[in-house]
């Protein structure tokens, strides 16, 4: 690579300062022995700023990249950001179960890596109009494609406190979600629920006093309303296996996930992939039963304390991956 050319701009530089990419190093050395042929393609299926990306385009200079985004303005920003690598790079706006068509967008049939840097970007976080975090009062938007679909503010006008309820738990494994469905059902009696810090308030409120020092009351109600407005499990149920079948043999993918839901399905999916289907009983496995793929890291992996300590993003963290080992007839 030649560093007058792909060298990164002055914005891009402090880009790099406020923003590290989660479990970078790590990330880098489970896909490199599959990215290192000239002409191999990576798919980053959540582009977001485009760190993990431009990382992947300066350490491998015949890196091809596919990049995915369903945030029109992460895209815009990953652009600028790797707008040194445009010949080698194509930037799709889709949610990430859309990868098959990406990628055969792209001229491509199989490719060599596939990463998922799940959830959130500190972009959409630290974006106050939002309403992602709920430690700041904005609108509440929660969606990552702003381009379309109902915003959390219509979800909490509109769902029954029944369907309030079941979000709340099933999304974010919230002890108190009848209380704080009852008591969003019985505010928005009085006016609408059109900003973050007005829910924060009422969630503050339904809370025993006994139980407000185990964590903010507002968190997990906050990602069950992110992960029913974007569709998250569905869109990670569609994109798991799809991502599976494009990679050759010998391909590679990591995902990383943030919260316990996303690591399930992950851990569930890469198992299943690298088992066995030979029915119970069979003496001998038949070459087609045989699993397709190897995992590549036992269990889940963690960040170490140093980049814990020095990243607050990365302490939730689980990295998973796995080898494809066998192409399916
Ligand atoms: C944690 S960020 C990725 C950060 C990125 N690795 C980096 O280094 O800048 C996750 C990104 O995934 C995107 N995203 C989340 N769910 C998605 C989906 N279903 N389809 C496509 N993109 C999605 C979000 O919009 C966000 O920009």
């Amino acid at each position: 690579m030649g560093i007058g050319t792909e060298g990164p701009g002055p914005r891009i530089m402090s880009l790099r300062d406020i923003h590290t990419p989660v479990l970078l190093e790590r990330t880098i050395e489970l896909l490199a022995p599959a990215l290192d042929a000239p002409g191999a393609v990576l798919v980053d299926a959540t582009l977001g700023m485009g760190g993990h990306s431009e990382a992947f385009l300066e350490r491998f200079p015949g890196l091809h990249l596919i990049g995915l985004d369903r945030d029109t303005d992460a895209l815009g920003i990953a652009g600028e950001r790797l707008a040194r690598f445009a010949g080698r790079t194509t930037l799709v706006h889709s949610v990430y179960d859309g990868i098959a068509s990406a990628v055969v967008g792209a001229g491509i049939d199989r490719v060599d890596g596939v990463l998922f840097d799940l959830g959130v970007s500190s972009l959409q976080l630290d974006e106050a109009d939002r309403g992602f975090a709920y430690a700041k009062d904005a609108p509440l938007d929660m969606r990552m494609d702003q381009t379309e679909g109902p915003t959390a503010a219509d979800v909490l006008a509109t769902y029954s406190e029944g369907n309030l309820r079941r979000i709340f738990e099933r999304y974010g494994e919230e002890k108190l979600s009848a209380r704080y469905a009852r008591a969003i059902v019985i505010a928005r009696s009085d006016a609408p629920l059109e900003r973050s810090g007005r829910l924060v308030e009422i969630l503050d409120a339904a809370t025993p006093a006994a139980l407000k020092n185990a964590g903010h009351p507002a968190k997990r109600v906050f990602q069950a309303l992110r992960i029913e407005i974007n569709g998250e499990l569905a869109s990670l149920e569609r994109a798991i296996p799809a991502a599976l079948d494009l990679l050759r043999v010998g391909g590679r993918i990591v995902v990383l996930s943030y919260q316990s839901l996303e690591d399930r399905f992950v851990k569930r999916e890469l198992a299943r992939a690298a088992s066995s289907t030979s029915p119970a009983g069979l003496p001998v496995e038949l070459p087609e039963h045989a699993a397709r793929f190897r995992l590549l890291v036992k269990g889940a992996e963690l960040a170490g304390d140093d980049e814990r300590a020095r990243n607050p993003r990365a302490i939730p963290v689980r990295l998973r991956a796995a080898e494809r080992i066998r192409e399916v007839a």
